[in-house]
């Protein structure tokens, strides 16, 4: 009989999100009359339609496909040389970041997860709390975590609480770890961090020669000019970072799939002997071994995306989604509760209302709401006692979502 990875079976319940799906078909199907008023506020997942930029250079690609002397086959497995030219340009511009150092993928779920491949066993792993799940369950599948406690923590992580108290930025450990997982700005809280902060990190890393995996999904949404985007911006991180970006949440590709890591040719981990090997070098090879690249029409969408058009729209798609993060964080202030996020991310990060846990406030905002939100303790045990809502909708959506807040905290 084929043995299995036994380490899947430690994984506590289902992934946090297909979860929530599930129990909000359960709740259509008890009340079929009240299914068709519930707004979705769970997942954040984008909205709006492509931009216009995109839409034509995916058509403009397509046709390519559709011509003998224009016809593509297998791409480059590391991506298009014009795309990764484009993100340099325009993402990183004098950072150093140079085009070979971009690997084009399919997005950064598939990128924060396979970038175990890379690494070998007995790592310290740090992770914050509340976390993105994708980083707890994919260390659970490669087997760098023991069984998981009553509150879903896992053995062998260290996990980095982050509170109301530390504005939900995470502080550096007083012990050494060898990988850590930033998210900034951050999923599920919203929150970013300072350059100071990041400055403490990369200091962190190089001392304990560490690597940290920095997620920057969300980095279009920054709007304080102080707040950096990149770990790159840190004097030092092209030794000890890599970073992950995504076009999902910028141009609203979470249907069509691209987004890309950058690994500087600096950034090195220790072979068993204890030489020092580039991190480069191997992800190249697993990305050669494993991926056979994006397809062409959707990467010449994301180029389209750097255009001047494509800018301005992306600007416009932003504009939209913080302007209900703005509406949502007024409301749920309104309805006194606490709230972070919001300000630089699609994430409105809310206190439950006393004597409410987070499902008991999921269970609350759906049953007498109709609204769907994400309970803030399915993204670890410190998200107990918060909820996320996700500023990705149309704003009438929103407009209604504060109605019914309002109406919900004065009944
Ligand atoms: C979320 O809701 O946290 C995101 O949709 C997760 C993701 O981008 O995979």
């Amino acid at each position: 009989m084929a043995a299995i990875n036994s380490n899947f079976l430690k994984l506590k319940a289902g992934y946090l999100f297909p979860e929530i799906a599930r129990r909000v078909k359960a709740y259509g199907e008890a009340h079929p009359e009240l299914a068709g008023r519930v707004i979705r506020c769970g997942i954040g997942d984008v909205t709006e339609p492509l931009p216009p930029a995109v839409v034509r250079a995916m058509h403009e690609a397509v046709d390519e496909l559709a011509g003998r002397d224009t016809f593509k086959g297998y791409g480059p497995e590391q991506g298009y040389e014009f795309l990764r030219e484009a993100i340099v340009e325009h993402m990183y511009p004098g950072l150093e970041v140079s085009a070979d150092e971009v690997f084009v993928s399919d997005g950064s779920k598939c990128d924060t997860g396979n970038i175990l491949d890379i690494f070998g066993k007995g790592n310290v792993i740090a992770i914050t709390d509340p976390v993105y799940p994708v980083y707890v369950d994919t260390n659970v599948m490669a087997g760098n975590t023991g069984e998981a406690d009553a509150n879903g923590a896992y053995a062998g992580l260290l996990y980095l609480p982050c509170t109301a108290e530390n504005g939900f930025v995470a502080e550096v450990p007083d012990q050494r770890a060898d990988l850590i997982y930033l998210c900034f700005p951050n999923n599920p809280t919203g929150a970013v961090a300072t350059r100071a902060q990041l400055e403490a990190w990369v200091r962190y890393a190089k001392q304990h020669d560490a690597v940290i995996l920095f997620d920057a999904a969300y980095e279009a949404y920054v709007r304080d000019p102080s707040v950096p985007r990149s770990i790159f911006e840190i004097d030092g991180a092209r030794d000890c970072a890599i970073e992950f970006r995504s076009f999902s949440k910028n141009g609203g590709f979470t249907g069509v799939r691209c987004a890309f890591v950058v690994i500087p040719k600096g950034v090195t981990g220790m072979a068993e002997d204890g030489s020092r090997v580039a991190l480069h070098a191997l992800w190249s090879r697993r990305h050669s071994t494993k991926f056979n690249g994006a397809s062409y029409p959707v990467q010449k969408g994301a180029a389209a995306l750097f255009t001047e058009e494509g800018k301005a729209q992306v600007a416009a798609l932003i504009d939209h989604y913080m302007g209900n993060a703005a509406l949502l964080r007024e409301a749920a202030k309104a309805a006194g509760l606490p709230v972070f996020g919001g300000e630089n991310a699609p994430y409105v990060w809310v206190g439950c209302p006393e004597g409410l846990d987070s499902w008991g406030m999921f269970d609350k905002m759906l049953g007498e709401a109709q609204v769907v939100i994400t309970p803030g303790s399915g993204f670890g045990s410190a998200g107990e006692g918060w909820f996320r809502i996700s500023a990705f909708n149309s704003r009438a959506n929103v407009e209604e979502v504060c109605r019914r807040l309002k109406a919900l905290f004065e009944a």
